[in-house]
């Protein structure tokens, strides 16, 4: 009787799901999914049965074999982290179906209006359940650890369509006999004649927050042989810039299997998804979600795409037990884009890519200095809401781990040592330990010339982590060290600078500088205009902690357009945190009125940065 993730209700003593079934109604007009959801456990189980839920209003539970009613019980008060737990009392049933609707404010949902799509004709909505988010869709254990296949019938309406984490096996008319178990609505309504059912079938067993689902007026492009691009259809230059800017990804799935082994999950598809999009990508399989901010016909679209495709080996195959070894995924899959990326960019541009990750690496010491729990690679998240404490710290901290390995061992056998990694856990939910374990039963010896206990629960950054060396790496870094003494790099040394040379050159600049000086850097090379938001923001932060006000409008412009998290976390805290009185005035206006166009996650988000600083 204990709990095995410090989000979630699950226990140690029930069996686990293993199969879940969903028929889903989706009312647009209320933001509302009608549903009932048929979980198949493990194992028959008698006693108090523990799900997680948040804001869900359950029906019924029934034993779908005598479809007589189990007596459950929803917990009054919700816990502001983990939800409302849901226990059903079990006489030996190893089934339950559960119907229910879900709210609103569901936080694994954003419902966008007609306005707020490309379209503007038709309503859209989309799901991001990492980390603890799929609790808001379907009642379920929603850890990691309870790995389950599921089929979903989806009723939409007909003018729309869906796409998800899953094999899509039909399109079809509804059918009066489904609509049984869905109390709350009657057959006509769904079987109304402008209504369609979309099938879906995922066939291998995948962490509840790899669940995942989009509707909306769809159209696609194909760039490859296991590859469609995905986005509105009405936004055509969006599909037709993505198609041009994704063409490489077969390259990249090919140079994955070399690397990882097979590719198990049978197509790579993308979707392009508006710009309230909360993550620059999110690993779902066979349907990797983008943010349409990585579309600027440069090399970083790309790159988002390798990282989310090197997890359909490191987190999709193996994945962490549980949120405490997020590192496992996010570690694994820097070092694994980064391998992509070379192949197809080259070192140069994998090494700025380090670059970038280290700078960020160093700023997540400074933000975490009194909390430093959150520079451990494996870290205590008992009353702790991942959303709060995601940071680069398990992705560069990770990766710095994995190369130290790579490095000691040299990468022929490093890469041995990986395939072989992912062929023993593949399906399977780790936690530190076991890839310890793993670590050093094949590589014998490993932890006499690695600190492995210090790296993984150590805090800060190790003295044998690696701050990586090219030419212009350490140019970058020495015209950055320059601006300090009142100097700005010349036109000649930025003619062949791109986003990501940028980036590292602002991200290296002193935290604030002299008013002035940043306002003549933004006339010579126009920064804060940059359709390249990664240079934007990084500008725009740098103008807010010196003072610059005249960027006040372009601040909110950003903000107002974009509800990628990275971005909003990093304005708003430069608001709240460094500015003064006009800026935190500032940060609860702008959020006051865009507060409705963020996914519910990132709302959450900036909320808890402003009651931080405000
Ligand atoms: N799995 C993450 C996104 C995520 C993490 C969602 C935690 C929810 C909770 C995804 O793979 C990711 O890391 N995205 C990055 C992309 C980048 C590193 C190329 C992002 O969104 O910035
Ligand atoms: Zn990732």
């Amino acid at each position: 009787m204990a709990p095995i993730d410090p989000h979630s209700f699950t226990d140690s003593s029930h069996p686990l799901t293993t199969h879940v079934s969903l028929s889903l109604y989706l009312d647009f007009n209320a933001s509302t999914i009608h549903a009932s959801a048929l979980l198949t456990l493990s194992s028959p189980f008698s006693g108090n049965l523990s799900l997680d839920s948040r804001s869900i209003s359950i029906k019924s539970i029934i034993d779908p074999q005598t479809l007589t009613p189990l007596p459950h019980s929803v917990s009054s008060s919700p816990d502001p982290i983990k939800g409302s737990e849901v226990v059903v009392v079990l006489a030996g049933q190893s089934q339950i179906l559960i119907l229910y609707s879900t709210s609103p404010s569901a936080s694994a949902l954003q419902w966008l209006s007609p306005l707020q799509t490309f379209s503007k004709t038709h309503p859209y909505v989309y799901t991001q359940c990492q980390a603890i988010h799929a609790r808001s869709i379907f009642p379920c254990q929603d850890t990691p650890a309870a790995r389950i296949r599921y089929d979903v019938v989806m009723n939409v309406p007909s003018s729309l369509s869906a796409v998800m984490s899953a094999r899509h096996v039909r399109r079809r008319l509804p059918v009066l006999e489904e609509a049984k178990h869905l109390d709350v609505l009657s057959s006509v309504v769904w079987c109304g004649e402008d209504r369609v059912v979309e099938e879906f079938v995922m066939e291998q067993p995948i962490p509840p927050y790899l669940f995942a689902f989009a509707v909306g007026e769809l159209g696609f492009r194909e760039v490859g042989p296991r590859t469609r691009v995905y986005a509105e259809s009405a936004a055509g230059d969006v599909l037709d810039a993505a198609a041009l800017e994704f063409a490489g990804t077969e390259e990249m799935i090919k140079q994955g299997e070399k690397l990882f082994g097979d590719y198990e999950w049978e197509r790579f598809d993308l979707l392009v998804l508006p710009p309230s999009f909360p993550y620059g990508g999110m690993e779902n399989p066979r349907m990797v979600f983008l943010t349409p901010t990585v579309i600027k016909g440069d090399a970083t679209g790309a790159q988002v795409v390798a990282h989310e495709l090197a997890h359909s080996w490191t987190g999709n195959l193996i994945t962490n037990i549980n949120n405490e070894h997020f590192w496992l995924n996010e570690g694994f899959t820097t070092y694994a884009e980064r391998r992509i990326v070379e192949v197809v960019q080259g070192g140069d541009i994998a090494t700025l890519n380090i670059g970038i990750g280290w700078r960020g690496l160093n700023d997540e010491m400074e933000r975490f200095k009194d909390n430093l729990e959150f520079t451990k690679l494996k870290n205590k998240q008992e009353g702790v809401d991942p959303d709060d404490v995601y940071s680069q710290v398990p992705y560069e901290k990770g990766f710095q781990f994995v190369l130290r390995i790579e490095r000691q061992v040299g990468r022929t056998a490093f890469d041995e040592f990986l395939k072989k990694y992912i062929a023993t856990f593949k399906f399977k939910s780790i936690d530190t330990d076991t890839f310890l374990d793993f670590l050093k039963a094949n590589i014998p010896g490993i932890e006499k010339e690695i600190n492995l206990q210090l790296w993984t629960e150590g805090v800060g950054i190790p003295e044998d982590a690696y701050e990586p060396v090219s030419a212009i790496y350490t140019k970058i870094i020495s015209l950055a060290e320059e601006f300090k003494q009142g100097k700005m790099p010349s036109e000649d040394e930025v003619a062949e600078w791109k986003g990501q040379e940028w980036e590292l050159y602002l991200e290296n600049l002193p935290k604030s500088c002299e008013p002035s000086q940043v306002m003549a850097l933004d006339k010579r090379y126009r920064l804060a205009e940059s359709k390249d938001y990664e240079v934007k923001v990084s500008f725009l932060k740098l103008a807010i902690s010196s003072k610059c006000k005249e960027y006040h409008g372009e601040v909110e412009k950003t903000l107002k357009a974009v509800g990628r998290m990275l971005y909003l976390r990093t304005l708003f805290t430069a608001l709240a945190q460094t500015g003064g009185t006009e800026e935190k005035q500032l940060a609860k206006q702008i959020f006051a009125e865009a507060r409705e166009t963020y996914h519910p996650i990132a709302q959450g988000v900036v909320e808890s940065i402003l009651s931080k600083y405000i």
